[in-house]
């Protein structure tokens, strides 16, 4: 893996994307005609993480409009609403999907008035823009976060937020990735991330890949090694900020940012700014999906409790503004009062729905 590495992009008029549930046993790649099958590739997370889903969305109304064959633009115009409305009911708390899809909504509609022919076209290069555009902004991320590391830090990260979550470079990772090729010499602590892994799997793969240096944890070892003085920063992705810095991010941020504040580690949240939601106010208004219990009974059919045990699955939970110590985007770095940071860096954004 380079850093050019392409999670999910527009191939020979089709979506391809890595199968993120095969890794990191085997790197399989799959291609997409069909754009419902898109929509259950994010449902079943072979593709999944904020920015990734929100790529993919756009890439999924890319593909629908290319197979449209009608020359009717107005009816063109109303299957894609379907089908950013189909895309949209496949995860609930990641707004980068549906930041995503406003965007190829409202490009379409203003572009109403063009040969059905040339709109189909643009219509592919704006989802093509799309994804190069949360690339380009993961890179500028990941400079302005580089400026909150030290030579010879451990960095605490949990869930994946790399190249796997975004188009590619990563948010938390993109900060790490531009630490170590800046000459920093750092160390990653991976949580392993339960119930789905994808720190296990998908981090650990990166940070691999790479040869920067990391060790896998469990989960309930964070505490430990912040209390033994291993850790000097914890940097982790976002799924959805509120407009007070409330951050929702994979579940069990929430215990790490605990965990920061009482051992005083800085906790870093690094996220692009379509992943702000400034029509939110707090973070207990952001919708918590709640995945299936067998993820939480065992992992890919091999159980480890009984089949009839009561389980609760919710995949996020919402860390208070007041643990965040920065949230880091592609514009920069953002303090507290985040009421005030975030409208700043958000005037120019288009208000979410
Ligand atoms: O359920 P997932 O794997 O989609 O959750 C992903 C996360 O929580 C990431 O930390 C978040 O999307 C940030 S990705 C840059």
């Amino acid at each position: 893996m380079d850093t050019e590495f392409k999670t999910v992009y527009w191939h020979n008029g089709k979506v391809k994307m890595i199968d993120q549930t095969k890794l990191p046993l085997e790197e399989v790649w799959i291609e997409f005609d069909d754009y419902r099958d898109v929509a259950e590739a994010i449902r079943t997370m072979q593709v999944r993480g904020a920015p990734a889903i929100g790529v993919t969305a756009a890439l999924g109304i890319a593909l629908a409009a290319s197979r449209f064959e009608s020359s009717d633009t107005e009816k063109l115009i109303g299957y894609l609403t379907e089908v950013g409305d189909e895309l949209a009911a496949t995860r609930p708390t990641a707004v980068n999907l549906f930041w995503a899809i406003n965007r190829m909504n409202d490009f379409i509609r203003s572009n109403r008035n063009m040969d059905i022919e040339n709109l189909k076209n643009a219509i592919i290069k704006e989802a093509d823009s799309i994804q190069s555009e949360d690339v380009t902004r993961n890179k500028a991320l990941g400079g302005f976060g580089n400026e909150l590391i030290d030579d010879g830090d451990c960095i605490l990260t949990h869930c994946n937020a790399g190249a796997l979550a975004c188009a590619g470079y990563g948010t938390a990772l993109g900060v790490i990735r531009s630490a170590w090729k800046s000459g920093k010499k750092i160390h990653v602590f991976v949580d392993e991330t339960r119930p789905l892994l994808q720190g296990a799997r998908l981090t650990a793969w990166e940070l691999i890949h790479e040869d920067i240096p990391m060790t896998l944890i469990t989960d309930n070892m964070a505490g430990h090694m912040m209390q033994m003085g291993k850790v000097q920063k914890v940097v982790v992705g976002a799924d959805r900020i509120a407009a007070n810095g409330d951050v929702v991010n994979k579940i069990g941020t929430y215990t790490v940012a605990t965990m920061a504040s009482i051992h005083k580690i800085p906790f870093y949240v690094a996220a692009p700014t379509s992943t702000i939601d400034i029509a939110i106010d707090t973070g207990e208004m952001i919708p918590i999906e709640e995945r299936a219990a067998e993820e939480v009974l065992g992992y890919k059919g091999n159980n480890w409790a009984r089949d009839d045990t009561s389980i609760a699955n919710p995949a996020f939970d919402v860390t208070p503004n007041h643990l965040v110590s920065a949230i880091v985007t592609e514009k920069g770095i953002l303090r507290e009062p985040y009421n005030e940071s975030i409208r700043d860096v958000c005037r120019e954004k288009t208000t979410l729905a």
